[in-house]
């Protein structure tokens, strides 16, 4: 599975980066609000630190604006991906996009059947929410498993991307799933690497070895 980091905190990005295994990274409008720095700017920044695809998500809700924003974001490096909302002015987007050859994903997807309708409107990447589902008592687990089956069952080429992770066993059932990709936030993926019995082995393997050999 794929790792993207769900983050417009350049210092997170830099860090994920580092690890070897970042795949991508996604951006929201709240995310960028939470750092203070123009939107452009900042995917700029992310694109030369990053190689893989980075999510540039529109602020339009029509499908004039979204179109218009979509163009101008992506001209800022090769890598970007049109991020569009799944509703109506954005499937007609995704559609014009993907006739351009411009990648998209379609965010805030909360149930199949928009998953299945952005899949046949040519969309790199879907994204169904795991987190915002689980928040209001349902199975954000459930839609990964059900968009796997559709995708299966037609062949759809559409890639999964598992959002809205909000802790490591998330992250696991995404793999478990068949989500193709999970964006996470930083300590999701560095959490990945812990357990307290890796922790405990090392302090014990030093331990006898100082003992014997001082
Ligand atoms: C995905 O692209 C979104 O940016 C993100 O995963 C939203 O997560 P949240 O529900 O934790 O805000």
């Amino acid at each position: 599975m794929q790792i993207y980091l769900d983050s417009a905190n350049l210092d997170d990005v830099k860090k994920a980066n580092d690890l070897g295994v970042l795949d991508g990274v996604t951006t929201n409008p709240s995310l960028i609000a939470k750092e203070g720095v123009p939107y452009t700017k900042r995917l700029a920044e992310i694109c030369k630190v990053v190689s893989g695809p980075v999510s540039a998500e529109v602020i339009a809700t029509d499908f004039d604006g979204m179109l218009r924003e979509g163009l101008e974001h992506s001209t800022i490096a090769p890598q970007i991906v049109v991020k569009l909302p799944s509703t109506l002015d954005g499937l007609k987007a995704c559609k014009a996009f993907s006739d351009r050859g411009i990648k998209t994903n379609l965010t805030l997807c909360f149930q199949p059947l928009q998953a299945m309708m952005v899949a046949k409107a040519g969309a790199f990447l879907v994204s169904p929410f795991i987190g915002r589902l689980d928040d209001i008592g349902q199975d954000g687990m459930q839609l990964i498993r059900d968009i796997r089956q559709v995708y299966d069952n037609y062949n759809m080429k559409t890639l999964i991307l598992a959002a809205s992770v909000r802790h490591s066993n998330h992250l696991l059932h995404c793999a478990l799933s068949g989500a193709d990709v999970a964006t996470c936030p930083l300590k999701v993926i560095t959490d990945a690497m812990k357990h307290p019995l890796t922790d405990k082995g090392i302090e014990i393997f030093l331990a006898d070895y100082k003992k014997a050999f001082g």
